[in-house]
């Protein structure tokens, strides 16, 4: 059967980096799921829909057609035919990203495309809700945590790194925002599973944190 390691946790705390390392360490899949819905967020956004608009959202979504493929070893998101991989990571996408992902249609289609990965490989799955809905009996459950200040200050320098000027008070309010919503919505709030390990990030660096889970990987297997 296949091994599924489930790593959920706010924005920001280094889910995505630290569950590719794994997943390479371990040579696993790296399952992307923010990105799924990332996808479906610029869908709508390209239809000129707007995140007032849930009923259009829920009708708009039965058309996309998102699916994942590798290249390297590297998730590739294939909306209607096309990828798109490199317009997802956007603020504009991210915040779309934010609000239409409580609508439970949306969430009922990518939650299925999930378990299907997930059911035919040895997957690392980052997301919100992998260990508490979408794999409940994953093998290894991880709740990564760190502080918003924290948060802020890694996607900022993130950010001036690619030459994109930004402001701390304002990444850090919309990180805030994004956990209120992501941890207040009905369907599947990010919350720790009962069984899940917890992570803080704060002070721990990515290769502390990647062997913190490889070690609960071995202990567990
Ligand atoms: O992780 P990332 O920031 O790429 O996710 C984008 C948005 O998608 C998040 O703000 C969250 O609302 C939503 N999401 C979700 N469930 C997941 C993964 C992401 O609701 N499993």
């Amino acid at each position: 059967m296949a091994i599924n390691i489930a790593i959920d946790g706010p924005a920001g705390a280094g889910k995505s980096t630290i569950a590719k390392a794994v997943a390479k360490e371990l040579e696993f899949i790296y399952v992307d799921t923010g990105a799924m819905y990332r996808a479906m967020a610029l869908y709508l956004i390209r239809k000129g829909i707007s995140p007032k608009e849930q009923e259009k959202m829920e009708e708009a979504c039965k058309n996309a057609e998102i699916s994942i493929v590798y290249e390297k070893g590297a998730q590739q998101v294939i909306l209607d035919g096309e990828n798109v991989t490199e317009y997802l990571r956007q603020e504009e996408v991210g915040n779309m990203a934010s609000v239409s992902s409580v609508n439970p249609k949306i969430r009922e289609k990518l939650v299925e495309l999930q378990r299907v990965l997930a059911s035919k490989e040895n997957v690392v799955m980052d997301g919100r809700d992998i260990g508490t809905c979408v794999l409940p009996h994953a093998d290894i459950k991880i709740y990564l945590t760190a502080s918003a200040r924290t948060r802020a200050l890694r996607r900022c320098k993130e950010l001036e790194e690619k030459g994109i000027a930004c402001v701390l008070e304002e990444i850090e309010a919309d990180i805030n925002d994004r956990d209120y919503r992501d941890m207040h919505r009905d369907i599947s709030p990010l919350k720790q599973a009962e069984d899940a390990v917890l992570l803080d990030s704060s002070n721990m660096n990515i290769t502390e944190v990647k062997d913190e889970i490889i070690r609960l990987y071995k202990e567990a297997i």
